[in-house]
């Protein structure tokens, strides 16, 4: 564990015991992620290749005699909430705690027996960055139920669990790739999961003197509106049309476009089919140890979210731009789209100039600047203390 994680840890512990007056029974972290290459192939079956963030949730909890769960959150003193165990329903709960509290249905709804705890959540994850705040909560938060509870479950379907929560209790029609990233990853390896089977890899991902630059556009995005669910439900009719279980099956791209009156669902289409062939050439040239090349994989994916998904904004686009000219091998929007932060692969020399090449594209705009943060691939969720 770095000295930077101990400390916090220790931390949050006596801030636990000063909010409920007892000792924690343990610290419990899950990672934001970045996701390299791969967006919106998730919910078509189709692959994705996120690796895991430093920075992330941490969750101090201790279990109850009752059956409530009590949230408080560093982020939003003064919005604590107790709820009994028996009385969550989707809706029942809004905000912030409702990603926890989804997760302790969630696992009900699972047939698992929840306790009644005590938690304390801290982030030190930007909200809205598009960095998966929301996963990392929600699987800080399922793996100190289940470790409280005495359930025992495997990750995969832990992370099936806490989509659940995001999905049906929170509302929001994501895949499952953020939280098998917050659960899956490991130090130093991006993942490769196909989400059709479920089946990971751990890909080495050694950056060889190049730096993972996210720049937060500080646009933040609203994913529970419905831009998303309209992209997903773009893909699912166009998979009908073309008679398929989902866009991960379209074989023959050409025959498929040509087959597609609407102009839009084409686009969706070429994107989707495109990008799960740009993620396994990704993972080729990580193993092939050409990750400057992959730099040309992320401008392309870049591209086709611009123009062919239509899920970019203004200021990502002005990011990748200035990035790329100012040295950076390629770079594109992360997540799902409609404002947080782009990423970009930079020659560690030249991260200085591509962060200033940004703040002053920006500042030509009227813009309020980025904010900056190096991506280190670092470990999946996991109990500190
Ligand atoms: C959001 C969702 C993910 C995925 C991405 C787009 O982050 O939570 O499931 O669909 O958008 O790739």
């Amino acid at each position: 564990m770095s000295d930077a994680i101990a400390n916090a840890s220790r931390d949050l512990d006596a801030t636990f015991q000063e909010a409920y007056r007892r000792p924690s029974d343990g610290i419990w972290h899950a990672p934001g992620r970045v996701n390299l290459i791969g967006e919106h192939t998730d919910y078509n079956d189709g692959l994705v290749l996120p690796f895991a963030l430093a920075q992330g949730v941490s969750v101090a909890a201790a279990a109850r005699e009752d059956e409530v769960l009590e949230l408080r959150s560093l982020q939003a003193a003064g919005e604590a909430a107790s709820v009994p165990l028996d009385g969550l329903a989707p809706g029942a709960i809004g905000g912030w705690a409702g990603y926890a509290a989804g997760v302790a249905w969630a696992l009900g709804e699972a047939g698992h027996r929840v306790r009644g705890a005590s938690l304390l959540i801290d982030s030190d994850l930007p909200q809205g960055a598009g960095l998966s705040s929301s996963a990392a909560l929600e699987c800080a938060v399922a793996l100190t139920l289940c470790e409280l509870s005495g359930i025992d479950i495997p990750r995969p379907e832990l992370a099936r669990i806490a989509q659940r929560a995001e999905n049906d209790f929170v509302g929001m029609p994501c895949g499952i790739m953020d939280q098998s990233a917050a659960l899956l990853c490991t130090a130093d390896h991006a993942l490769l999961l196909d989400c059709r089977s479920g089946l990971s890899t751990q890909v080495p991902l050694d950056l060889a003197g190049l730096t993972l630059l996210v720049i937060d556009t500080r646009a933040p995005h609203q994913l529970v509106d419905g831009a998303y669910a309209s992209r997903r439900a773009e893909c699912e009719r166009a998979a009908d049309a073309l008679g398929v279980p989902a866009l991960r099956d379209v074989t023959d791209l050409t025959e498929a476009l040509a087959s597609l009156d609407d102009p839009v669902w084409r686009r969706r289409v070429r994107h989707v089919v495109t990008e799960n062939h740009r993620v396994e050439a990704t993972v080729g040239l990580l193993r092939a140890g050409a990750v400057t090349e992959v730099g040309a994989m992320l401008t392309a994916a870049h591209l086709s979210l611009r123009d062919q998904f239509e899920v970019s904004w203004p200021e990502a686009d002005v990011a990748v731009e200035a990035a790329v000219r100012a040295g950076a091998r390629g770079g594109r929007m992360v997540g799902g789209g409609f404002g947080g932060s782009a990423i970009a692969l930079v020659p560690s020399p030249l991260v200085g100039r591509v962060c200033d090449a940004a703040l002053n594209a920006y500042e030509a705009r009227g813009w309020r600047p980025p904010a900056f943060l190096t991506a280190v691939p670092s470990p999946g969720a996991r109990r500190l203390a």
